[in-house]
């Protein structure tokens, strides 16, 4: 669902680089009515980048680290007989403490096509594992009736929260009063509010932009009805509809929300590094911070705020970490391509070699020579192609001896996101 109008840049318009603050740390803990997220991190909600595949990569993000190396291995140095790859199947019991990830969110989905869905798609499209708890599934749509009735399966099929989208800036969804359409009726939103809240007893929150555009801000009023009708927690991407992603989240916003309401707020929008992380808490004293686009650049990210956080420093992946992560995420890709094979192409997730492609790109991105792999596979048409030139690709960089990520290559400038990126939110 590509929104025309608004393309996504992996790199950030003109990136503030934020000091760690003497003081502020990410909380260890935020609690969503009765659901513990610990530590104090989500995964963003992000269509096409985060279904069952990569929130378990995600969760698992920790244990990818070069046998012997000395970066980001003390996770599985902790568990003896953790494999250091998934290649082998997937571990399930991996703590949010050890994947530095508390919460992780589903892709927006839409709540008229989840109440008509025959059972067998619905299941598809909400397929989560053991090892993702907590989780929460996000709904867009701006029928009352019709996304309580959503909200009813997502807790029917055991997600710990449920989440309304009115940030989603694509004209396709706006078009229908979906995502950050609905910003501009208030009333209704307290309608969607009351109706929903009813419906389910499990936490009910709702992530959204500061309004549809500067002249017409209304998050804080948004923030103050959420916690009035009962809802459990917000989540702020500080930027309007209007903005795109151009320019900066203005974190101040998330501030001002803090200010207004007690249900915990979750500050989004710009978060890069641990230091940008620490930098939002201090800021804006919100509960928890959400990560978007870091996230399939750096999948480490949250590992990495969870050691700032205990030690005041953390450490940076090697080329050698990196291979490994890639090469792990493309065999679960591929897994649970097999997996979908006898399934019928409608119930399937998107298509593995795309999703490779994609990922490539973001992972590559700081890698001395990405640029080049991402030349290579841009013209693979099967996974096993793409995974071939990974493995050329970093046995070349091996062979030059590159162990290190040394910032940003020079000849790697390209977009992370494709131009057509999905730009929901
Ligand atoms: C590819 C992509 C897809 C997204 N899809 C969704 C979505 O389905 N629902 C949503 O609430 N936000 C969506 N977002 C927005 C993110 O959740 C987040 O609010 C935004 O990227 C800002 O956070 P960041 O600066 O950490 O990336 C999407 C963002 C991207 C880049």
């Amino acid at each position: 669902m590509a929104g025309k109008g608004f393309t996504v840049k992996k790199e950030w318009d003109n990136p503030i680089e934020h000091p760690m603050p003497a003081e502020a740390r990410v909380p260890a803990e935020m609690r969503v009515g009765p659901v513990v997220v610990t530590p104090a991190t989500v995964l963003a909600p992000m269509a096409g980048v985060t279904d069952t595949v990569f929130r378990r990569f995600i969760r698992h993000a920790s244990l990818f680290s070069a046998e012997g190396g000395e970066s980001l291995s003390p996770v599985s140095e902790a568990r003896p007989g953790a494999p250091s790859s998934l290649e082998s199947g997937i571990e399930t019991d991996v703590t949010n403490a050890q994947s530095g990830c508390g919460l992780l969110m589903t892709e927006f989905t839409s709540a008229d096509g989840l109440a008509r869905m025959r059972e067998s798609k619905r299941r598809r499209y909400l397929t989560f594992y053991d090892d993702e708890h907590p989780i929460g599934a996000q709904l867009f749509g701006s029928n009352a009736e019709t996304l309580a009735e959503a909200a009813r399966i997502v807790e029917d099929t055991g997600f710990d929260t449920v989440d309304l989208n009115l940030g989603c800036p694509a004209k396709r969804v706006v078009g229908c009063n979906g995502g950050s359409g609905l910003l501009r009726d208030l009333p209704k939103i307290g309608e969607i509010f009351r109706t929903v809240r009813k419906a389910v007893t499990i936490p009910f929150t709702v992530k959204f932009r500061m309004g549809w555009n500067e002249k017409q801000i209304v998050c804080v009023e948004l923030a103050r009805m959420a916690e009035s009708e009962g809802l459990n927690a917000v989540a702020l991407h500080a930027r309007t509809r209007e903005q795109g992603y151009s320019g900066q989240a203005q974190w101040q916003w998330i501030a001002a929300i803090k200010q207004a309401v007690t249900i915990p707020v979750i500050g989004n929008g710009d978060i890069r590094t641990p230091e940008d992380a620490a930098a939002m808490v201090a800021e804006t004293g919100c509960d928890a911070v959400m990560i978007g686009r870091a996230a399939p650049a750096n999948p480490w990210i949250f590992r990495q705020i969870a050691q700032y956080t205990a030690t005041g420093t953390y450490e940076r992946p090697t080329v050698e970490d990196r291979y490994r992560m890639i090469r792990a995420y493309f065999q679960m890709l591929l897994d649970e391509q097999e997996a979908a094979r006898d399934l019928p192409r409608s119930d399937r997730m998107g298509e593995t070699a795309g999703k490779m492609k994609q990922f490539a790109t973001w992972f590559t991105h700081g890698v001395p020579g990405g640029a080049k792999l991402r030349a290579a596979i841009y013209h693979a048409r099967t996974g096993a192609e793409v995974l071939g030139q990974v493995e050329q690709f970093f046995a070349t960089r091996r062979a030059e001896g590159f162990t290190e990520i040394a910032g940003h290559d020079s000849e790697d400038q390209g977009s992370g996101f494709p131009e057509d990126a999905l730009v929901c939110d």
